[in-house]
């Protein structure tokens, strides 16, 4: 697909950067270079490090290594992580990635707002599920305020609805969105996963209407059933529509801040461009850790390590489902997730979760946000989302109790028989 209609105004001003185009040719051997301008490594104020992973192996980042480590690197990746990511997307994904579609983010989030700036104007709109991601929503505020919100069920969006939508609009000769976002396992805050059927016909919606879908997708692997992972959006793509955001913060470690987007070269040129506006590189150490774990485990190994991980989420999940259960009145709507890790609760009609929080959240000792957080209006107040990623399994049931006497405030101010 051309994107070029697509791109926001603002692009217009990007420019490759001189330095920047330097990069490679100082790499070539025999190269005397006056041309960037680099500190000299013999001034790093580190020589060397040694990281112990879980599994007992060990990484040490020494002289050359540790030299490229903390200087100045390429802007789409790390030399020694890209090769690395390619492998690891084909085996995870079975989509084989050239070098040119991929660009090393500091976590999906930057990948959220790059798709932003390269692609909104103000005036400009996205369609999404609702309840949706806060931090897409603020990534996307920054430039527009125009959201389509679709819903959502057990099958995540429900993508009938988005068809009657763009069909509407373009009947009405309103403007169409510039791309569709979605959260296809997992999804933040309503903990659901979208549906094969569901993933193909959103690419047939993109195509009809000509639009770009922004796969994001942290809870890929963060799976609570054994079960095969579904085709990810891009792996049933033919279009090139599907830019993906791929994050290691749920399954290596999030303050490391390490993602990558994969797509079509042209969007990937433009977010390099960006990129070498706004932060240059994500961190050279951190892709340089990435990149020697990733070399000491085999694709296999690391995926048991993830497996092994969810097993901690699947225990949690557990405690609270079971808890709930027990504890809370028949009237309090929940799913089941089988991915990420999250519970979205819907309450009665007339229950203000943002008045719970304030009233009564400090006093009763519990914490759950509330659902005007998800809303792309503040709406959706009578739903709140439970995060069971850091509870205790001990602490479910106390934590269930305080949300049920939560509840039970709010059943009385708002004129409800307490249970
Ligand atoms: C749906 C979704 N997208 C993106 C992110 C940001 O991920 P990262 O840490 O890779 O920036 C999160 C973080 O919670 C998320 O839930």
């Amino acid at each position: 697909m051309n994107i070029q209609p697509l791109l926001a105004r603002r692009t217009e001003g990007l420019r490759p950067s001189p330095i920047r185009k330097l990069n490679p040719l100082m790499r070539i051997p025999g190269m005397i270079s006056l041309g960037g301008g680099y500190p000299n490594a013999e001034t790093f104020a580190l020589t060397s490090m040694e990281v112990v992973f879980k599994s007992g192996r060990k990484l040490q980042i020494r002289d050359k290594s540790m030299d490229l480590a903390c200087q100045y690197g390429p802007t789409d990746a790390h030399a020694d992580l890209k090769p690395h990511i390619i492998q690891w997307h084909s085996a995870k994904d079975g989509v084989e990635l050239k070098g040119d579609q991929i660009q090393v983010l500091n976590g999906a989030q930057e990948g959220l707002h790059t798709m932003a700036y390269l692609f909104l104007d103000e005036g400009d709109s996205v369609a999404l599920s609702e309840p949706a991601y806060p931090g897409a929503m603020a990534a996307f505020r920054a430039f527009t305020q125009r959201f389509l919100p679709v819903p959502l069920d057990a099958q995540g969006m429900i993508t009938t609805e988005l068809e009657r939508l763009l069909a509407k609009r373009k009947a009405a000769g309103e403007s169409l969105p510039k791309f569709i976002y979605e959260v296809p396992n997992g999804n933040n805050p309503a903990g659901v996963s979208l549906s094969l059927e569901r993933r193909s016909h959103l690419l047939q919606l993109a195509s009809k209407y000509n639009l770009l879908i922004l796969e994001d997708d942290p809870y890929q692997l963060v799976q609570l059933e054994d079960r095969n992972l579904l085709p990810t959006i891009q792996s049933l793509d033919t279009e090139e529509r599907v830019l993906r955001l791929d994050s290691f913060s749920k399954i290596f470690a999030p303050g490391l801040r390490l993602g990558y987007a994969s797509g079509q070269a042209d969007i990937i040129r433009y977010f390099q461009l960006y990129k070498q506006g706004s932060n240059l590189h994500t961190s050279a150490m951190d892709q340089a850790l990435l990149a020697g774990f990733l070399a000491s485990h085999s694709h296999e190994e690391f995926r048991a390590l993830v497996r092994e991980n969810c097993k901690i989420y699947r225990r949690n999940r557990d405690a609270v489902l079971a808890a709930a259960k027990r504890v809370l009145p028949p009237d309090i709507r929940y799913n089941i997730p089988q991915a990420g890790m999250f519970l979205w609760f819907e309450l009665p009609e007339r229950f203000d979760t943002d008045r719970m929080m304030e009233l009564d959240g400090v006093e009763l000792g519990i914490i759950l946000l509330p659902g005007s957080a998800f809303s792309t209006t503040g709406g959706l107040k009578n739903h709140m989302r439970a995060s069971f990623s850091m509870i205790l399994p001990e602490q479910a049931e106390e934590g269930m109790m305080r949300f049920f006497r939560m509840i039970e405030r709010e059943r009385k101010r708002t004129g409800g028989e307490g249970l």
